[in-house]
Formats: structure tokens, C-alpha cells, sequence
């Protein structure tokens, strides 16, 4: 049964309209039980489904149902998998129908612009193309299964400080080319049933107030055809926020807003016009679950639980392997070593936070794995909940070392390091665990460490770890995941989708995280994660996309379809990539694309596309990628439109960020011209870049008796160098200056009418 729209508007009083508008309480929207108009539910996303247990505080954190918590964003985003994240997606909407649920409050994808950021655990990259991509992915598998999703936090949220007063002041370029695009992805290849507006002001005006995001960006460029419904809590003026674009105000407040919106219409500050379409809107979103709704939907839990172990698998990453350490062989003696080995994290806290159906421990799955191969000790080393050290603990952990032939040490971040609602101090792991590391490699040189944390750390104990598995806050089966990975069972296949900075201080937003008093300014541009390492030649740690595997590929002939092309165009490109190493294994291949001559500052390179592929031992693939005007093109301020700037392009083929192995070149060519504004201020320089304008400059200089080129002729410039600096000087001129210089034979007329003559020459 569906409801029609048109007639029910037709019918409904201005308060009934309003009271859509927002929510019944933290959960649902209002039923209009006299129309036959139905509660719409929605819940907590976005790695899996908080659905809270009936008589749990309204927030329901902590008081959830059972579901699967499948791996959380960074790791998601390490498998660079679509159809993985699409499965991972369908699978919650299975378990969303199951419990009936309409719609799941996720994926959450801010771009990670500080490590610090406590919700980085949430999000996917430092990357918007690789997050829009990942992001339309997941939300096309929730979508398959009849539920919606709401796409957050909309936008240029990146911080949990001041997070619902913070101001974030964003230049244009950056919030288009940075923080919009992830969200532009989502919107036009997955339509997503609603976009969640954020808490923060972006550039002054509240997100959730905000017409340029809400409405002439999201709807009439991008074409969203869903429902804004705001964050919780995140309206500031109801009426305001109506005007803007945002429909769904959420929690339940008890219709305080509604009353706001009734008074503004009867006031003639609101149109009824403009309630009827987030009214629309909404009933939309009720049509949409009414017409999936699946009363006798379920699901296999072992199912997906069996999926959170597969994408966990694929998405840690192995950061470093010396003399190939790992996989561990199946003999001999390993301790392994701290508490989360046996009380593992594997999930961040906050609204995200969620009831597990199970969890698969490491330490047992381990022993499990190679049970009466090897031989396993175990020592806790640390005390989870206690952030200080315990001699006790280390020294039992020391000699379990000693007496081992390899140790697996199990750190990372507790609870209390990251979470929603605050940022991280700074980038360290305890104190405690760092030593602790340190003490177990004084005796144990095949040291292996497991991290658990859901965003970047600083490693100063790197060099005296052989092996370093980064496995994230990977949901309820990370502990078979790691098992598998280190055991060999699985090889591992994830790259990083964020840079791993040697210290904070090396990350370009440092010194302006988190802002001061309510705001926060943008100041490194687009210079975010591997754009800012590229561009100042900085080495991080672990660059983006960086990953290992137990065995080697090679990249050979890079193939173009053609070498020159306009923007209009594609262009194919063929890499080649083999298995050269013993084991099978998938690698993720990288493209980047670079404008080689710009004449706007644009990042060294930047990823345009990629690939993951599977290979068996001594297998080769062909992969083929295909990039359009959007690979090439930058966000221009003047066009207010994307622009390839005339020239040639680098297409970097590439296993990580920072190790690209194959290179081509091809020329792009614009059909766009940039209008020019030509004033009595531009420059003689400008109207000389300009053709029609050089001769125009050449003209009226040897009309004065002079021409730029004679000026660096002259006789009397006794040296090259000054000869140079009269022809920058006179470059750098604004032509007004002609008129004083001309001694009579030119004045402000003059000079008016042939500044309009060229604009008009320009424009026809
Ligand atoms: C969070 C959202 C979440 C909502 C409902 C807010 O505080 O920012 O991501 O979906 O609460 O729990």
C-alpha cells in the first residue's frame, strides 16, 4: 500500500504538515493516524545496525540488539573493494529489514583531515575520490535491500571540538575539490534515500541552514532527490533551516519546531509552498519503506559474520615485513603478548557503537589455527583500563619473549584514546604499550606487533618491529582476520586510504586543529594527507596506500588509447600487472593523475582511479581504467564548473602514493575558455597573455613610442639583469599607468574604449 502524496497534502492541516517535520521521538517520525500515514524508523549505522532494546535510554547507547559489527570505516576503506563494501551494505539492510528498521544512519564519510579527528574510526579516507567511489558502493548494497541510508555529516565536519558550534571556514576550491566531492559521489551514483546535515557552520552559516549545501549544490548540481534530515540535535532555527533545504528535523522535540514553522507561515514568513515540500519529502521516504517493507525478512547471522571476517581480511594492512617474517611458520615457540590479544577492540565509541552478535578473540583464534604446531604462552603485559605501566606484567611478559622464538605483541588505543564527542590529544599510543614493545624487542628480535586503533599512531618503536599488522577496529571477527593474516591462511590485501605521519606535527592541518573560539580555518587548502607529503616532499611513515602482501607483483606496460584528447573525451589506459611472487594474492593499483603545467596551484598528483585484482602465482591481468574531464579537471572559481586547463597530463600507475611505477603522458585539451576581465588595473603582463590583448599593448606602446620588447632592447640598460627587471616591472603595470606615462597621447577615455573593445572581441 502506497500513500498518495498529492491527495494527502491536499488534506492535511498546516499542523499536521508541520508536525512531519520533524521527528516522534529519537527514533521515528510522526504517524498521522487520521490519514493513514505510517512512522517512518530509522537507526544507527554505520558499520552495522544499533537498533535499541525497547525501555533503553532514548540514545540507546550500550542498549542495543545483537547485530553483526562488521569492520569500521578505515578498514572498509582498506580493501579499495567496491563490490566488497556493496556486499558488506546489502548485508545491513538484510539485518535492517530483519529487525524493521526503514533506514540506516550511514556511511559516514568525512574526509580525515587531522589524524586527531576521534571520529576518524568512522570515516573512510583523506581521499574523496576513493570515498565517494567506496561510499555509492555501500550505500547501493543497503539501498538493494528495500532500507534507506542517510549519508553524514554533510558537510565539512572533520572534528568532535565545538563540534555543534564550531565555524569551519573552508576556501571554494578546497570545499569543492576536498570535502564535497565524497558526497557528490554518493549523491549522483547511488542516490542516497536521505543526506544527514551537519552540526557545524561551514564558512558562517550552519550546515543545516545552509541553502548553497542544502540546495543549490545537493539538488540542483548534483541532482539529490531525496530527503535532508538534519543531525541530532543540529537545528539552530527551525524556519531557517526549512528555507535552506533541510525537511527532516531530528530527534523528537516535541513539536517545538513544528509550532515555529506553523507561526512563520501564518505569518507570511514561510511559504505554505515550501512546508508542502519537505512534506513531499518526507512522505517520499514513508512511500519508499512501504514499498519494501519485508514483514518475514531474515538473515543468517554465521552468514554475515562470516562477511566481517572476509572484509577484515581484506582490509588490514600489513605495514612492514622484514626478511619476510610473516606468515609465521607452524613450528616452534610463539608468546604472545598484552591484554587486547584477549579482550580485543574492535569498534570505536559513540553513536556508532554496537552489541555484537559474537566475537572471535585473537588469542584463541590463533591457538585454534596452529593448535598442536605450534607452541603458544600467553602474557596480559598490560592493564587495559589502567593507563600506567606494570612491572609486573612487563616482566612476565619479558621472559615469555625470551623463552620464544618469535613474539606477537597486541597494542594499539584503548576506549578512552578516541571516540565520538572528543579528539585525540596528540598521536601517541599509551605510553605503556609503547614501552612495553620497546622492553620485548631488548629480547626478542622476530617481534611482530598487532595494532588495534582505529586512526594513525605514532611508531617510535619502529625499527626494532620486524613485522607490523595494522588491523584497525576491525569488527567482531577481526580476531579470525588476524589469526588468518598471520597464520597465512589469508594473505593480506588492504592499503591504507589515509597517511600515516611520523608525528602530528608533520600532519598540514597541526596548526590550525581544532581552531579556536568556535572556529576552525582550512589554512593547508587542499594540501590534505598525501596531496600536503607530495607537495613539501615530506616523507610520512606510511604513505596512502601503502599496503603489503606475502607475495611481489609487477607493473609493465602502460598502454593509452590515445595521447591527445579534449575534455570532452576519454581516454583508456591498460596496465599490466603480474604475480611474480609464491602465494596468490590481490593488489590494488593505483592511478594518479598529475597537470603537468598549471596555472593555479594544484596538488603534485591525484587519485583519479583504481583497481583491485586477483592474482594466482605467475598469473599476469590486463587492467583497464577509462578517465574523463573529471580526472583532469580542477574546480574553477570564475566558471563556478569544473576546468581542465589546456596541456599535458601525467597518468601515474602506482602501488602506493609514494611508489608509482609506470608513466604516460597524454596532452587534454580545453573546450572551455575562462572569460577575462579585463580593468584599468589588469596588467600590461595580463592583456599581454591575452592575444588580441598583446597586440593591443603593442600598438599603444609604440603609439607612445615604446613596446615591451624595445623596453628590454633599450641602450641604456647597462646589464641583462636590468634589462630583465624593466620588462618585469613594465609587466607588472597596471594599464592605467599608460595614461600618466603617455605624456597627453593617451587618456581615461581612450584607455576605456579599448579595454571594452577587447572584452567584446574576446566574447564574440
Ligand atoms: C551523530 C550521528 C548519529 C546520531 C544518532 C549524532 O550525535 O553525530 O552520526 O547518527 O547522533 O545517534
Amino acid at each position: 500500500m502506497k500513500l498518495d502524496i498529492d491527495k494527502l497534502i491536499a488534506e492535511m492541516t498546516l499542523e499536521e504538515k508541520a508536525s512531519l517535520c520533524s521527528g516522534l521521538d529519537f527514533w521515528s517520525t510522526k504517524p498521522i493516524e487520521r490519514l493513514g500515514i505510517p512512522s517512518f524508523t530509522m537507526t544507527d549505522g554505520p558499520h552495522g545496525l544499533r537498533k535499541p532494546i525497547p525501555g533503553a535510554p532514548e540514545h540507546g547507547i550500550g542498549y542495543s540488539e545483537p547485530s553483526t559489527c562488521f569492520p569500521t570505516g578505515p578498514i572498509l576503506a582498506a580493501t579499495w573493494d567496491k563490490e566488497l563494501l556493496e556486499q558488506v551494505g546489502s548485508s545491513i539492510g538484510k539485518a535492517a529489514q530483519a529487525a524493521g528498521v526503514n533506514m540506516v544512519l550511514g556511511p559516514a564519510i568525512n574526509i580525515k583531515r587531522s589524524p586527531l579527528s576521534g571520529r576518524n574510526f568512522e570515516y573512510y579516507s583523506e581521499d574523496p575520490y576513493l570515498t565517494g567511489e567506496l561510499a555509492a558502493s555501500f550505500i547501493n548494497g543497503v539501498q538493494s535491500q528495500g532500507v534507506g541510508t542517510s549519508v553524514k555529516h554533510y558537510a565539512v565536519h572533520n572534528q568532535e571540538y565545538r563540534r555543534m558550534s564550531v565555524d569551519a571556514v573552508v576556501d571554494e576550491r578546497t570545499l569543492r575539490e576536498i570535502y564535497l566531492p565524497g558526497f557528490e559521489g554518493a549523491v549522483k551514483d547511488a542516490q542516497p534515500w536521505t543526506i544527514m546535515a551537519a552540526y557545524n557552520k561551514v564558512n558562517g552559516t550552519y550546515a543545516t541552514e545552509n541553502p548553497y549545501l542544502l540546495t543549490d549544490i545537493l539538488r540542483e548540481e548534483w541532482g539529490f532527490e531525496g530527503a535532508v534530515i538534519s543531525d541530532w540535535m543540529a537545528v539552530n532555527e527551525r524556519v531557517v533551516a526549512l528555507a535552506a533545504g533541510l525537511d527532516l528535523e531530528m530527534p523528537g522535540n516535541g513539536g517545538y519546531g513544528d509550532q515555529k514553522i506553523v507561526k512563520a507561515v501564518q505569518e507570511g514568513k514561510l511559504s505554505v509552498e515550501q512546508v508542502d515540500q519537505a512534506v513531499e519529502r518526507v512522505l517520499s521516504l514513508i512511500n519508499k519503506a512501504l514499498d519494501n517493507s519485508n514483514s518475514i525478512a531474515v538473515y543468517d547471522k554465521e552468514e554475515h559474520h562470516q562477511l566481517a571476517r572476509r572484509v577484515a581480511t581484506e582490509g588490514m594492512v600489513l605495514l612492514k615485513n622484514e626478511n619476510g617474517l610473516l606468515p609465521l611458520q607452524k613450528t616452534g615457540r610463539v608468546a604472545v603478548i598484552g591484554e587486547m590479544a584477549k579482550n580485543p577492540r574492535y569498534q570505536g565509541g559513540g553513536s556508532s557503537h554496537m552489541i555484537p552478535t559474537q566475537i572471535d578473540v585473537p588469542w584463541e583464534k590463533l591457538v585454534a589455527g596452529a593448535a598442536g604446531q605450534i607452541e603458544w604462552s600467553y602474557a596480559q603485559g598490560y592493564e587495559l583500563v589502567k593507563d600506567e605501566w606494570n612491572e609486573e606484567l612487563v616482566n612476565e611478559a619479558i621472559r615469555s619473549a625470551q623463552h620464544a622464538d618469535y613474539a606477537i605483541v597486541f597494542a594499539g588505543l584503548p576506549e578512552l584514546y578516541e571516540s565520538e564527542g572528543f579528539d585525540r590529544e596528540h598521536m601517541r599510543m599509551p605510553d605503556h604499550h609503547n614501552r612495553l614493545i620497546e622492553e620485548v624487542a631488548k629480547v626478542q628480535p622476530n617481534l611482530i606487533v598487532v595494532l588495534s586503533n582505529g586512526s594513525p599512531v605514532e611508531m617510535p618503536w619502529i625499527g626494532h618491529a620486524k613485522a607490523i599488522l595494522e588491523a584497525y577496529l576491525g569488527g567482531q571477527a577481526a580476531g579470525s582476520a588476524i589469526a588468518d593474516i598471520l597464520l597465512g591462511e589469508a594473505n593480506p590485501c588492504g592499503k591504507l586510504a589515509e597517511t600515516f605521519p611520523e608525528q602530528a606535527e608533520h600532519n598540514p592541518s597541526h596548526f590550525n586543529f581544532p581552531g579556536h573560539n568556535d572556529e576552525v580555518v582550512y589554512r593547508e587548502g587542499l594540501l590534505v594527507g598525501y596531496r600536503y607529503y607530495d607537495a613539501k616532499k615530506i616523507k610520512s611513515l606510511f604513505p596512502f596506500g601503502h599496503g603489503l602482501s606475502y607475495t611481489s607483483f609487477e607493473y609493465s606496460g602502460m598502454r593509452l588509447d590515445k595521447t591527445q584528447l579534449t575534455d570532452q573525451e576519454t581516454v583508456k589506459v591498460v596496465v599490466s600487472v603480474k604475480n611474480t611472487g609464491p602465494f596468490a594474492g590481490k593488489e590494488i593499483v593505483q592511478l594518479y593523475v598529475r597537470d603537468v603545467k598549471s596555472s593555479v596551484a594544484r596538488p603534485a598528483k591525484e587519485l583519479k582511479a583504481f583497481s583491485k585484482i586477483y592474482l594466482e602465482p605467475g598469473e599476469a591481468k590486463d587492467i583497464e581504467f577509462v578517465l574523463d574531464k573529471r580526472a583532469f579537471a580542477y574546480y574553477n572559481t570564475i566558471l563556478k564548473d569544473w576546468h581542465v586547463e589546456s596541456g599535458e597530463f601525467e597518468i601515474l600507475a602506482g602501488a602506493s602514493s609514494d611508489n608509482i611505477l609506470l608513466t604516460a603522458t597524454v596532452q587534454v585539451d580545453s573546450t572551455v575558455a575562462v572569460p577575462k576581465r579585463f580593468t584599468r588595473n589588469s596588467t600590461i603582463g595580463d592583456l599581454s597573455e591575452d592575444p588580441i590583448g598583446a597586440k593591443i599593448v603593442q600598438q599603444i606602446m609604440q603609439g607612445m613610442g615604446q613596446s615591451p620588447s624595445e623596453a628590454e632592447k633599450d641602450e641604456s640598460a647597462d646589464s641583462e639583469t636590468t634589462r630583465k627587471m624593466m620588462a618585469e616591472i613594465v609587466k607588472s603595470m597596471p594599464m592605467r599607468t599608460l595614461v600618466a606615462t603617455s605624456k597627453g597621447a593617451f587618456d581615461d577615455q581612450k584607455l576605456d574604449y579599448i579595454l571594452g573593445q577587447i572584452e567584446s572581441n574576446i566574447r564574440s
